[in-house]
């Protein structure tokens, strides 16, 4: 169905997919549990994300809220056309509970290999798999399991700000993008100096080790005050400056419109725990990661603020692998 050789990230060997694992030498090497090929254990910095996108399994996943703004964002951000690319193959890193997978599965006839380092893999299965297109891994960035240059496109969404180093992040990923491939990526933006004066980059660093559990039992008891606040500074022509001092994720540039009153507040906390927990929060520049693509021999990079869906906007940048 498709030819991507699979390997062992440490030794290179080569590696075939079972129902038990991927084996080598025909003994399991790394096992396949609940609809992931396993490289990691669940035990590493991404330990937040398991357990937010094991709790918000549906929150933002299009086929089940009934909105399509996933659909709509990774259109607008990658340029690509729907049910497209029979018989190619994507790679996304850093796919959470799958909004996007489900896209790429649903929306395209490509063969998708999904990675993400936590056990959110979990819930990406349960939302997307089985599926014989897709097929989902536990590993990290720095040491997929894939032989270097086979992708047709490689996207990777709202990841690269939460790993620890931004640049071998971005290289990696180029690492894995065929010649004449594409690769899509977005990250948080600076935009001035302002950019991190920002309740969540005052609190972070003494709340990001709190426990996961304490800290979203915190946010549940307080989302509805913060809601309200930010609801009324916004109305009466202050949110720009007030709400920014408020712990909560930016409503009115975060979280679609339409969302039913229950729906919202889910969202809500979903997005704050999300800018809360992380063990890493990197920003960086559009013209800085653009130069870092160049140096890493990407073509045809053209970066942009891509706005969508009303109230989105986020930092993208797609480039090509030279031939
Ligand atoms: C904010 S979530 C975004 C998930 C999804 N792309 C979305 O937009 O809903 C960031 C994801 O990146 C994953 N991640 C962080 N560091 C990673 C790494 N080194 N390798 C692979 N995935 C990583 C996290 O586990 C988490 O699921």
């Amino acid at each position: 169905m498709n030819d991507i050789l699979i390997i062992d990230p440490d030794t290179k060997a080569q590696l075939t997919k079972s129902s038990e694992g991927l084996l080598q030498n025909g003994l399991v090497k790394f096992p396949f549990k609940n609809g992931a090929y396993r490289l990691v254990s669940d035990s590493n910095y991404t330990e937040n994300f398991g357990k937010e996108w094991n709790t918000f399994q549906t929150t933002q996943i299009d086929k089940h809220t009934g909105n399509n703004v996933s659909k709509v964002r990774l259109f607008a951000q990658t340029g690509w056309k729907e049910n497209d690319f029979a018989g190619e193959n994507i790679l996304e890193v850093g796919s959470g509970a799958g909004r996007f997978t489900q896209i790429l599965i649903d929306y395209t006839k490509a063969n998708i290999f999904t990675v993400d380092y936590s056990n959110a893999v979990e819930a990406n299965f349960r939302n997307n798999g089985p599926h014989e297109r897709l097929n989902i891994f536990q590993g990290s960035i720095y040491d997929l399991p894939f032989a270097p240059k086979q992708f047709d496109k490689v996207i990777c969404l709202g990841v690269l700000q939460h790993t620890p180093d931004f640049k071998n992040s971005v290289q990696c990923l180029c690492n894995m993008v065929k010649p004449g491939g594409q690769l899509v990526i977005d990250f948080y933006p600076i935009k001035g100096w302002y950019s991190k004066i920002n309740a969540k980059y005052m609190l972070r660093p003494f709340v990001k080790n709190m426990d996961h559990q304490r800290m979203m039992k915190l946010i549940d008891k307080n989302v509805d005050w913060m809601i309200s606040a930010h609801m009324f500074f916004k109305k009466i022509g202050v949110g720009k400056i007030v709400n920014r001092f408020i712990p909560v994720c930016d409503i009115s540039t975060t979280v679609p419109k339409g969302l039913s009153k229950a729906q919202l507040r889910e969202w809500v906390v979903l997005d704050t725990f999300d800018m809360m927990s992380p063990a890493y929060d990197n920003p960086q520049s559009l013209e800085t990661v653009s130069q870092w693509l160049k140096e890493f021999g990407m073509e045809q990079i053209d970066a942009s603020m891509v706005k969508f869906a009303e109230v989105f906007e986020a930092a993208t940048i797609r480039c090509t692998q030279k031939q």
